[in-house]
């Protein structure tokens, strides 16, 4: 495997997905591992991230310099390679300017690193500090115009180390790069294919677990539909699938989730149906977080009657299936900032004691976990699904969550996406949903004055969901959804469209 070693920075998933997109198997360590720990992953190869700080500066993450007489090559990125030069010698100090967007980058050597990707292309540069005198030992194998040492290596020890981001898109050549060093420099083999990844977790899971039972919380989300079918293939009957109907779902969800997984699937499906129980609790309460709290421990007290009851009719049951996917283990360079919301999910249930955990989508992305979905034959509308948080629409309703407000919300949303879909804009949006503020104003209907409620719509572009922009949708798709809502939906009459980055905004309204 490739390792990569993260100093903190923005992209270091990102570099992860560029060398899983080649098929070459990667993981993401923070810089605070131990040269034991990572001797112990056996690397053929270790690239270094870019990060925030300063190599310069006091207390700035170091990794033990031993990585480089692991006999291993080492790309540098960024920081990554500031490090490099500041171990070895070289100088690094603060740009007068910071640099950020596309400069051209003049190869001045022939390079394994750059091999086939010709003299000049854009590369994209985000930083302040430069590497502005190469170590001994190091040549000088590209600049720019403003960075004198924009890429160097030493060719004995297999040590190089780039200014600029090949990981990301706007590097012309990244991907071409990152190629070089896994095949050219590392000598990988392409071996990780989501495939044969599938079929060997199958059979994994079902050496694992034998003929033990095991329990599946389902959302219908991604991630606990992917794992449950691959649970499923390995286990087949004595896999048992709860999925909650907390009554916070989209317009129809609920039926759909059951049809597939009961009718295509042919799974030990349980659904409960607690829409009113999970109403009641919420009866007068406006304030956020404590929504949020009594959904997620309503959540896991249904679960535990539902275990309790199965107990009861199959015997024990030996595991918890999991949908926990690569980007929530991945312990990062930094660490994180404060608690913005206290999530919830179906993946969030407490670690009982009398369960062994079964995640069978730890080492994966988004969107390889889409493509073992794929490759399980789970239907596109749940395997594109976008992201849908636990909470539900309790979080898109602003103050308290009546049935009467649920249904404005669904009935929009509903037309929202529908719209979306017609205009074939599903798959060029990130996230994209209704809300209902809590607002109600003057409007006038035929010649009636009215007073109802407004309904925002929010559609936002991500990665990962940390940071976000609004998406820029026509004003003739605003347009009809708006006119659809109004007409359409009893007890609206204006409609705003949110035009708020995160942040300062966050996604979702609570
Ligand atoms: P925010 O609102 O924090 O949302 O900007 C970022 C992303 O996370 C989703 N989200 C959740 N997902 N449980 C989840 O599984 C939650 O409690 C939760 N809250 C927010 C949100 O939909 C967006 O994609």
């Amino acid at each position: 495997m490739i390792l990569i070693i993260d100093f903190g920075a923005q992209y270091s998933q990102l570099i992860a997905r560029r060398v899983r997109e080649a098929n070459v198997y990667c993981e993401i360590i923070p810089y605070t591992y131990t040269i034991e720990r990572i001797r112990e992953k056996t690397p053929k190869g270790i690239i270094l991230s870019g990060g925030p700080a300063s190599v310069y500066a006091e207390n700035a993450p170091k990794i033990d310099r031993e990585i480089f007489n692991l006999g291993v090559p080492v790309l540098g990125i960024c920081y990554g390679g500031q490090f490099i030069a500041q171990e070895f010698g070289g100088q690094v100090r603060k740009a007068d300017f910071r640099e950020y967007g596309r400069t051209k980058l003049n190869i001045l050597s022939d390079d394994r690193l750059f091999k086939d990707i010709g003299q000049n292309s854009l590369c994209w540069m985000s930083h302040t500090d430069f590497i502005e005198r190469a170590p001994e030992g190091f040549e000088i194998t590209a600049n720019t115009d403003s960075c004198p040492v924009c890429a160097m290596r030493n060719e004995e020890k297999e040590i190089y180390a780039v200014q600029f981001h090949p990981e990301v898109e706007h590097t012309e050549k990244g991907r071409e790069i990152i190629s070089n060093f896994l095949f050219n420099i590392c000598k990988m083999n392409k071996d990780w294919n989501i495939g044969d990844y599938t079929k060997y977790s199958i059979e994994r899971i079902k050496k694992e677990v034998g003929d033990k039972k095991a329990l599946c919380a389902l959302s219908g989300g991604v991630d606990s539909s992917v794992a449950a079918v691959m649970v499923h293939k390995a286990l087949g009957s004595n896999l048992i699938c709860v999925f909650v109907d907390h009554g916070l779902l989209r317009k129809d969800e609920g039926d759909q989730v059951e049809r597939v997984f009961r009718e295509k699937f042919n799974m030990n499906l349980i659904r409960v149906n607690a829409q009113e129980r999970f109403l009641s609790k919420l009866a007068g309460v406006t304030e956020p977080e404590k929504k949020r709290k009594i959904i997620g421990e309503e959540f896991i007290r249904v679960f535990e009657e539902e275990k309790q009851k199965l107990k009861k009719e199959f015997g024990h049951i030996d595991y918890l299936v999991q949908g926990t996917i690569y980007p929530d283990v991945i312990e990062s360079g930094t660490s994180t900032a404060s608690v913005i919301k206290s999530h919830h999910n179906v993946g969030g249930l407490p670690d009982d004691v009398d369960f062994e955990l079964l995640e069978p989508l730890r080492q994966l992305f988004k969107d390889e976990v889409r493509q073992v979905g794929r490759e399980l034959g789970i239907p596109e509308e749940i395997v594109e699904r976008q992201p849908f948080p636990g909470p539900g629409l309790a979080i898109r309703c602003l103050g308290e969550v009546t049935e009467d407000k649920l249904k404005i919300i669904r009935e929009a949303d509903f037309i929202f996406r529908d719209e979306i879909k017609k205009a074939g804009l599903q798959n060029k949006i990130w996230q994209y949903f209704a809300a209902l503020p809590n607002i109600r104003s003057v409007g006038v209907m035929g010649d009636e004055r009215t007073y109802s409620h407004t309904v925002t719509l929010r559609a936002v572009n991500s990665t990962d969901g940390m940071t976000s922009d609004w998406a820029r949708i026509p004003y003739e798709v605003l347009e009809k959804v708006s006119t659809r809502i109004v007409n359409e939906v009893d007890n609206v009459n204006r409609i705003v469209y949110d035009i708020t980055s995160k942040p300062p905004a966050t996604i979702e309204y609570e």
